[in-house]
């Protein structure tokens, strides 16, 4: 039986709200705001919440002049991990939506919706995942019901050291598009760290050397030789991961996702090995309404008590019973 459910995600500097409709397969609606801090200023959590509480009103405004609220079947809403005062920010929406609509309430894990968005968007069925973006560094897989984490970052998250390398450099926030640029115009290979130990990875000495190389190299050079490192590690893991689990796919999500030479080496990877390879498009990449929206309607047979919604901020993707 099919559900029309609103998601919320407030994690980080996204307030997002969406509307997927589980009996057509459809998102109904999928609308954002996006807090960018002044510059030179970092993101502090209050001033996200602040935001995001001035913001939900109109964002959700918007996803109503496209979907009826009495079409609503159940609201879900992020649970974390994320930032404590932004998560709360959330939820105090999604618990007033659920009770003025009269409709259950769904906790979400965000790394889990990120997971079943892509699994949506790109069909598919049971993938190894990458999971790249500002704040995670994971390769996943669903194994005995969970989605166990195989290998993931012992330091910075990769999307976190493309924008802290592009700071250094002083290159715009995002760094990881403006990075991508410069790489794509690099030739020289220069030899750098390259970290990988069992299945997990690190990033912290790879961005000290780089940032230190861009003195005496040419910014094209540099970029290009932190690319191929990062990647070719990422890539690594991740084909140690299909081999271990035996799996058929693989499914590349969050914002770094975009990145083309990483698709591509992915790609190679996954042609090598006669697996199949997909990227979660873009709308669906970073963080967004209608993810949380697709992982209710997964999850929407067994809501929540009301009393029993909270927010966890360090919520991990192995923590969440994939019964659906
Ligand atoms: P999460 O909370 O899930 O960790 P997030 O808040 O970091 O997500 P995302 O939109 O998933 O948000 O990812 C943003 C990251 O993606 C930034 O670090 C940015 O530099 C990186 N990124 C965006 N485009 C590219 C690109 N073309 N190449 C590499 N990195 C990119
Ligand atoms: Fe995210």
């Amino acid at each position: 039986m099919g559900v029309v459910v609103l998601g919320i995600e407030s994690t980080a500097h996204t307030f997002g709200a969406g509307v997927f409709d589980s009996s057509g397969g459809r998102i109904l609606a999928n609308e954002r705001s996006v807090f960018s801090p002044p510059a030179g200023r970092g993101m502090i959590p209050r001033d996200c919440a602040d935001h995001h509480s001035a913001e939900c009103g109109a964002v959700l405004g918007r996803v109503f002049s496209k979907v009826k609220p009495g079409e609503i079947g159940a609201v879900a809403y992020s649970r974390g991990p994320g930032l404590g005062p932004v998560l709360r920010v959330g939820l105090a929406c999604a618990r007033s939506l659920s009770g003025s609509l009269g409709r259950p309430l769904v906790g979400v894990n965000h790394a889990v919706a990120h997971i079943e968005v892509g699994k949506w968007a790109t069909k598919a069925r049971d993938p190894v995942v990458l999971y790249v973006s500002g704040g995670n560094t994971q390769v996943i897989a669903l194994s005995s019901g969970r989605y166990r984490v195989f290998g993931e970052t012992l330091d910075i998250p990769i999307g976190n050291a493309l924008d802290v390398l592009a700071r250094n450099l002083g290159l715009p926030f995002p760094g990881g598009p403006r990075i991508e640029e410069l790489a794509s115009r690099g030739a020289k290979l220069i030899d750098l760290p390259y970290v990988v130990k069992g299945m997990d990875l690190s990033y912290s000495g790879l961005l000290t050397h780089c940032t230190r190389l861009a003195k005496t190299e040419k910014l094209e050079d540099v970029c290009f030789s932190f690319q191929e490192h990062c990647f070719a590690m990422l890539a690594e893991v991740t084909e140690r991961a299909v081999a271990h689990t035996g799996k058929s796919e693989v499914m590349a999500v969050g914002g770094v996702a975009a990145n083309r030479r990483l698709a591509q080496m992915l790609r190679t990877m996954c042609e090598e090995r006669g697996a199949e390879f997909t990227v979660v498009p873009l709308e669906y990449a970073g963080d967004n309404g209608a993810m949380i929206a697709v992982t209710g309607a997964l999850m929407a047979a067994r809501p929540e008590k009301p009393e029993d919604a909270t927010v966890d901020q360090r919520f991990r993707v192995d923590e969440q019973d994939v019964f659906w």
